[in-house]
């Protein structure tokens, strides 16, 4: 029987890509985010390839009617086999001119949203003998970095969250892959948020220097079929996470060195 994917931010970038590639694999796709029309363009290209796709749009900011959302992805194809909690923003921002109304939307759309939509789904899991969870966190979850203090925090704090929540729904076949992307050439950065509020609308040098989106994904949905709990995936900026693991000084002098407003 086909399998059914439920990948949130699915209008662009890794979110999008993730959706053209199960598509191509033959899974039934749901797919979120605020922008219907992007969907529609995303669900056509699906069905192209003759995946069933349900657009299902909404906003990460506001969840009142989540039970609603989660009924009608679970009546689709009787049930969610993988949840991908892919969508998000970013921040360009120093921590101390950025307001605490921003740092709490980052957490909102980042952190809050996530749970509350994985509380929901989960238990359909449950009941039907299991399911995959999966959260894309960053490397930003592993190490802070500058211009990005709260974006980390949420990344950081999700990856706690879901590490928790598959220590405790193992048992039930729940499995929990956390994925930290590194780097990846998306248009995430033209939709960071600056401390002003308004969106950084540039396309940074790291972000154009970052992974191709399509090996991204391809490693994100190899991490999933792996059941992996946790993933790294980049180029060479991975190599930061063992560097502050085992080796901090040259973490911090790395850090140090780079220019924030070019990464
Ligand atoms: N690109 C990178 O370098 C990188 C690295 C590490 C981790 N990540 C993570 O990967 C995920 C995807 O990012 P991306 O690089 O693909 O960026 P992107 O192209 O900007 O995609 C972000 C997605 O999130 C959705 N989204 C944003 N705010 C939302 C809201 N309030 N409600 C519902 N959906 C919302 C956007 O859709 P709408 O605008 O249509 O709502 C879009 O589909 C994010 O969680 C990001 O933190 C990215």
């Amino acid at each position: 029987m086909k399998k059914t994917v439920w990948i949130t931010g699915a209008s662009s970038g890794i979110g999008k890509e993730l959706a053209l590639q199960y598509a191509a694999m033959g899974f039934n796709i749901v797919i979120s985010a605020r922008r219907k029309d992007e969907l529609e363009k995303v669900a056509k290209l699906c069905n192209d390839m003759n995946a069933e796709c349900m657009v299902l749009p909404f906003d990460l900011e506001n969840l009142e009617n989540i039970s609603e959302i989660v009924s009608k992805a679970i009546s689709f194809k009787n049930g969610v086999d993988i949840l991908i909690n892919n969508g998000g923003i970013s921040q360009r921002g120093y921590a101390i001119e950025t307001p605490i109304t921003i740092v709490r939307k980052i957490m909102e759309v980042n952190f809050f949203a996530q749970v509350a939509l994985t509380n929901a789904v989960v238990p359909y899991m449950i009941n039907r003998g299991g399911g995959q969870i999966a959260v894309i966190s960053s490397l930003a979850g592993k190490f802070g970095f500058a211009l990005r203090s709260t974006y980390s925090a949420s990344k950081h704090a999700l990856l706690g969250y879901f590490e928790s929540l598959g220590l405790e729904n193992r048992k039930h076949n729940v499995f929990v892959s956390l994925i930290c992307p590194g780097r990846v050439f998306t248009n995430i950065s033209y939709n960071a948020i600056e401390s002003s509020g308004n969106p950084h609308n540039k396309l940074d040098e790291g972000q154009k220097n970052g992974l191709p989106v399509n090996i991204c994904a391809q490693k994100i949905i190899k991490a999933i079929s792996q059941r992996k709990r946790e993933a790294y995936i980049g180029k060479m900026d991975v190599l930061m996470v063992y560097f502050k693991r085992y080796l901090p000084f040259l973490f911090y002098r790395i850090a140090l060195k780079l220019n924030p407003e070019k990464e």
